[in-house]
């Protein structure tokens, strides 16, 4: 069921249930984080594997202390400074987490997604929100409460809505290195940017290949059903003639007659309305019947990054 109850979503998730709860990047597929019922019901409900850890959401600072056995300073900084918001810090983490919310990791990722409902919600309970995106795995992430109905809505009694997400990327995972450097283990809606002109030099963005099984940072994910090809989106179409075309173009339309379906991001040169219509659009061109999806590159920088990461990811 699809409604904007946060009483009803309280009581469901401390009876243990898993609902879909609104953010401002994706919508998340919720349980009680010190519930390991409820965790595991996450797993199972997604197809996860259970190597690929999870996020606690929380409403209050509090919680943040309380979930770790100490905050570095500098992730300190940057949450106070962008939480509620798209930015999740990897801490140590207390005896209060279970293991199966960090698949046996010593840290936990912890973030307070700034979403009206979601953070009202988050006053009523006594306990965060482990909550990954709410799609079956390696697929695209929902942006709305329908995306969410059309693959979980079976397998959920309540998926809370709060409209169409804000940013439409997931949230920047950061953490401190053993020199406390900050390290950018997924860009997402805070960009590397607005974290350099806090801490005063650019954050490194690891590379698939520096991250040893962080999921979700895995190298294909965020995937269609059918194949995504990232490059020039002309050429490309000149090298699969006969194919039945879908194109995912910047800010520009591009027409040729074996594109039978085309989707645009952003009118204007927008990165942000781009973030905002990325998981839609390729979720379209998905169900419009192509053989093939064509997509280019945005210019790379700002959530431009993370919508770069997004389309490679989806192609591997
Ligand atoms: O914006 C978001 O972050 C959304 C909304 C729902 O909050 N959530 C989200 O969750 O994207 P998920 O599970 O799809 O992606 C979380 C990523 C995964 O790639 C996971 O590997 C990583 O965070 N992660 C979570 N806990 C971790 C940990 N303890 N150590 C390393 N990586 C972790
Ligand atoms: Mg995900």
């Amino acid at each position: 069921m699809i409604g904007n109850d946060i009483h009803i979503a309280a009581s469901l998730l401390k009876s243990g249930k898993n609902i879909a709860i609104p953010t401002e990047t994706v919508y998340g597929l919720a349980g009680n984080a010190f519930d390991t019922d409820a965790v595991i019901g996450i797993y199972e409900i997604k197809k996860r594997p259970l190597f690929n850890p999870l996020i606690a959401h929380i409403g209050h600072w509090d919680m943040a202390e309380r979930l770790s056995s100490g905050i570095p300073n500098v992730l300190r900084q940057l949450a106070i400074k962008f939480w509620p918001g798209p930015l999740t810090i990897l801490v140590p983490k207390s005896d209060l987490v279970h293991d199966i919310v960090t698949a046996g990791s010593a840290d936990v990722a912890i973030r307070m997604p700034n979403h009206p409902l979601t953070l009202q919600l988050l006053q009523l309970l006594d306990f965060p929100l482990a909550a990954p995106s709410a799609n079956t795995f390696g697929g695209i992430s929902p942006t709305t409460a329908l995306h969410v109905d059309q693959q979980l809505g079976a397998a959920i009694p309540y998926i809370l809505d709060g409209g169409a997400c804000t940013i439409g990327v997931e949230s920047t995972i950061i953490r401190a290195n053993a020199q406390n450097k900050i390290e950018i283990l997924r860009p997402g809606g805070i960009s590397a940017e607005l974290l350099a002109a806090e801490l005063g030099y650019m954050p490194e963005l690891l590379t698939h290949a520096a991250i040893p099984l962080a999921p979700g940072m895995l190298k294909s994910h965020y995937a269609p059903e059918i194949p995504l090809i990232l490059g020039n989106i002309l050429q490309l179409v000149n090298e699969h003639p006969g194919k039945k075309i879908g194109v995912l173009s910047y800010n520009k339309k591009i027409e040729h007659p074996s594109i039978i379906y085309s989707e645009q991001l952003t009118m204007h040169n927008d990165l942000h309305e781009a973030a905002r219509n990325l998981f839609a659009a390729m979720r379209k061109l998905e169900g419009s019947g192509a053989e093939i999806i064509l997509a280019e590159k945005v210019p790379n920088h700002d959530i431009g990054i993370a919508i770069n990461d997004r389309l490679s990811r989806a192609s591997a």
